[in-house]
């Protein structure tokens, strides 16, 4: 589509402007000056320019107002653009002249010099502005944009699950809770799944995106209370089918990345060779296979004792996987492995028992290397009414608010399966970025709702 705007012209666009004047507009990174010259380097959102400003070229009045652009003051130039094989992105511009926005009237607090991170955080309204968040958001809204159109392409319908919802999908101890009106409590949703799999039986194949919610007590570096989850659910589908599928999902989401994302992962130092290996077939171990490779290793399972002294034991069967052991057992891997068919009762009261080991159900998970850690959670879905039934009452769950949901298993019960993909962990793993918070625009955490 032709855009209607033509006369402004973005920093990411100089290379096509080569030799012709253009209007850009922005805020200052930074300024130097040497003489009759001063430097300006125009930030505009898709990326920085240095602009010259030499003394002759220009109107008197012209050299004495860029004087007064501060960091973050924001301004525009017109000027033309000069091929610069030493300029990062290739040009400069020379400046014909210059006009302001807006002077800060005090200095920007966020200077080019270390900040502590609660301070960083605190203003995080203004950290966006930073050269590492700006590429980190640029490669958030690639991975959005890939996984759109994986499904898009693939026959996929998006079919989206509400946020408020009247029972919990996880498990009952992260709910949000609210009061709604005059019909009780509601919940902010923790996973769309459950009406993901309602929509499955109207549409075939669906997938969900939205923000979720989970009241996690964990102050780690994965863990937020919002974030943003795509949930794919397929009728028809089951476990090896899934898995496939989240397969082709991943490698989708880190090839598209490393096509449309260099100039990121540069700002980032990414070593993209790692992210290159990302291709199929990625690596499976069923649980019990990993609980074998833990216990060779050695790696023991730390426990807490209720006098607070800890407890170290061989890793036995039938334990989930904490941080310790998923590191442990990605170490030897340098793409993504899937760990399939974990222990019931460590699983969701929703998946499907294995029909060949009813100890464990038809669970999968997937790992990132590099210490990504868990990306993905999914399964196959109980499809019994009478199991589903059962398993609904072990957990004490509330009946009725899960009545519409074991209609699902009364009319035209199929097999079916589905995952959900964590985005800010996937844009964590891929950007290389040590601690969530920071890809997510404004990270809700368990001690922090401001900004
Ligand atoms: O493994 P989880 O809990 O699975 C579900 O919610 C299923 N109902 C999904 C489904 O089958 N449709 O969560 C899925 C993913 C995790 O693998 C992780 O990537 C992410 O969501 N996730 C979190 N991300 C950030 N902060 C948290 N507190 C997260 N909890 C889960
Ligand atoms: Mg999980």
């Amino acid at each position: 589509m032709e855009s209607r705007y033509k006369t402004y012209i973005y920093v990411e666009q100089l290379g096509n402007y080569i030799g012709k004047e253009v209007t850009l507009r922005g805020w200052v990174y930074d300024r130097t000056e040497k003489g009759k010259l001063q430097f300006i380097k125009l930030r505009d959102g898709t990326g920085i320019v240095q602009c010259v400003l030499f003394k002759p070229n220009v109107a008197e009045d012209v050299f004495e107002r860029a004087k007064s652009l501060v960091q973050e003051a924001s301004f525009g130039i017109r000027g033309v653009v000069r091929e610069d094989a030493r300029a990062p992105g290739g040009v400069e511009v020379d400046i014909a002249d210059v006009w302001i926005y807006h002077i800060p009237p005090e200095q920007y607090p966020i200077t080019p010099k270390e900040h502590g991170i609660e301070f960083l955080m605190e203003h995080r309204h203004l950290w966006l502005r930073s050269q590492r968040q700006w590429a980190i958001l640029r490669v958030r809204a690639a991975v959005v944009r890939a996984i759109r159109e994986f499904f898009d392409a693939n026959g996929f319908v998006l079919a989206d699950s509400p946020i408020l919802t009247p029972n919990a999908c996880e498990g009952t101890s992260t709910l949000f809770e609210t009061e709604y009106f005059d019909l009780g409590k509601a919940y902010l949703s923790q996973s769309g799944q459950l009406y993901a799999e309602a929509s499955a039986m109207a549409l075939g194949r669906v997938y969900t995106f939205g923000p979720t919610f989970r009241a996690e007590r964990s102050k780690t570096r994965r863990h937020l209370t919002e974030f943003w989850m795509v949930e794919p659910e397929m009728a028809f589908f089951e476990l090896d089918d899934t898995m496939d599928l989240a397969e082709d999902l991943v490698e989708h989401i880190v090839q598209t990345v490393l096509r449309q994302c260099q100039r990121e992962l540069a700002v980032l130092g990414r070593d993209t060779s790692k992210l290159e290996k990302v291709r199929r077939p990625f690596y499976r171990l069923s649980y019990t296979e990993a609980v074998e490779y833990l216990q060779k290793r050695g790696v023991k399972l730390i426990k807490k004792n209720p006098d607070g002294s800890e407890s170290q034991y061989d890793f036995p069967w039938g334990e989930d996987f904490g941080a310790p052991q998923e590191e442990a057992i990605m170490e030897q891997f340098d793409k993504p492995c899937i760990i399939h068919r974990y222990p019931a009762e460590v699983k969701a009261f929703y998946m499907k028992r294995d029909p060949s080991d009813p100890r464990v159900v038809l669970a999968m998970d997937m790992l990132a290397p590099e210490g990504g850690g868990e990306i993905i959670g999914g399964s196959q879905r109980e499809d019994d009414y009478d199991r589903l039934l059962e398993r609904i009452r072990a957990e004490h769950l509330p009946l009725d608010a899960f009545q519409w949901y074991l209609d699902l298993r009364k009319y035209g019960s199929v097999p079916h399966s589905g995952f959900g993909l964590g985005l800010e962990r996937t844009v964590k793993w891929i950007t290389g970025a040590e601690h969530i918070r920071e890809v997510i625009p404004f990270p809700r955490m368990i001690y922090r709702i401001v900004p």
